[in-house]
């Protein structure tokens, strides 16, 4: 009889209990003896042994459902080597409560940062599947992660509710959407939702170019733009400066997020009147919309495939819609970036979107 233990960690997103539903049905429907338990608030949970056993029932009616049945902590990577305020050492813990709890598998749900200690805990020993989770899309290894799509209709609803007041009160407006390290978020959204300029961490903008895509529209009679922001959107400036100095410059910023710089210095140059909307959180909670109710099922049946075969330390991923293992030594540590030179981005820029990056 097989024992195997979820584990969801770091910021939650749509499709998690979805997903966790794909992996039980496919495991309970191939053995019905089949032991499952779920570890509470991530690897927390596992270093200090809070976990339940769960029951076929568990995974009912969760389909629909936003958040995580099992709680979520974010437990950085970098912190993992370091002992606890108790000095106790953290993987070490997580191993023995593993042993303790006599698992065969360990079914890690989590983005990049989960993955990179997915593939610690793997190197320690452990027998982990794990699965692409984040509305960010920036998993190495897979084309699509869960969560992501969710994430886009949501953001994409909030440029959509700014573009009638944009249009109504003929304003510049801001949307920033998620994203620190990478854009795809806010790419796809924007696209969707058709906003004038796009500004993603891979693309440092020139804000003078950003001004010029705006008065050009102004221009042409348009009565407003609107900018899709991402959260981790840096100007060519900063983007040159070392990490010494950009957190010595991040002192004595102002600002609370670099929509508001933008803001300030695209109001200082043009005289408009520019409003800001964040809808922050937002974007990673409600109800999973039906693409990533698939996609989460799919790749949940596939990671339970991995797990009866015994094929461990592997992420399901999907290549050209097909599931495949990625070993998870070869995810760790790596980032899926928007590439500038790729073919969406040229057919955006075809579109007369500005990326801030041309005058
Ligand atoms: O990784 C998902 C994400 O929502 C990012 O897009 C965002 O930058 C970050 O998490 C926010 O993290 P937190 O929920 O810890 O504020």
């Amino acid at each position: 009889m097989k024992r195997v233990a979820f584990l969801t960690s770091g910021g939650d997103c749509q499709a998690l209990n979805a997903t966790m539903r794909g992996v039980a049905k496919t495991l309970y429907n191939a053995d019905p003896d089949i032991e499952i338990y779920g570890i509470l608030e991530g690897y927390k949970g596992l270093m200090y042994e809070n976990y339940i056993k769960m029951k076929p029932s568990d995974f009912s009616g969760i389909l629909t459902e936003g958040g995580t049945i099992l709680g979520s902590s974010r437990q950085p990577f970098k912190n993992m080597r370091k002992p606890d305020a108790n000095g106790m050492d953290k993987v070490l813990a997580m191993v023995n409560t593993y042993k303790k709890m006599k698992l065969d598998c360990l079914v890690i749900l989590g983005g990049n940062g989960t993955q990179k200690s997915a593939n610690m805990l793997r190197e320690e020993g452990l027998n982990v599947v794990s699965l692409p989770k984040t509305i960010d899309n920036d998993i190495w290894g897979s084309d699509m992660t869960f969560g992501f799509q969710s994430a886009v209709d949501i953001a994409t609803t909030a440029i959509d509710c700014i573009h009638t007041t944009a249009y109504s009160h003929g304003r510049v407006f801001i949307v920033e959407v998620m994203g620190h390290k990478v854009g795809w978020l806010t790419l796809h959204a924007g696209i969707a939702g058709g906003a004038d300029v796009i500004l993603l961490p891979e693309i440092p903008y020139d804000i003078d170019a950003v001004v010029a895509a705006i008065q050009r529209r102004t221009e042409a009679g348009k009565r407003f733009s609107i900018l899709a922001v991402a959260e981790g959107a840096i100007s060519k400036e900063d983007a040159a400066l070392t990490k010494k100095e950009m957190k010595a410059k991040l002192k004595n910023n102002p600002y609370p997020s670099v929509s508001y710089k933008i803001g300030a210095e695209i109001e200082e140059r043009t005289g408009q009147e520019i409003r800001i909307t964040v809808p922050g959180h937002t974007q990673r909670g409600g109800s999973p919309c039906a693409y990533d109710r698939v996609i989460a099922s799919r790749l949940g049946a596939a990671a339970a495939q991995l797990i009866l075969k015994e094929k461990y330390g592997y992420m399901v991923g999907f290549k050209n819609d097909e599931i495949v293992p990625v070993p998870l030594e070869e995810v760790a540590g790596k980032l899926k970036m928007v590439d500038p030179d790729s073919s969406i981005i040229k057919e955006a820029k075809s579109l007369g979107i500005s990326f801030g990056d041309e005058r």
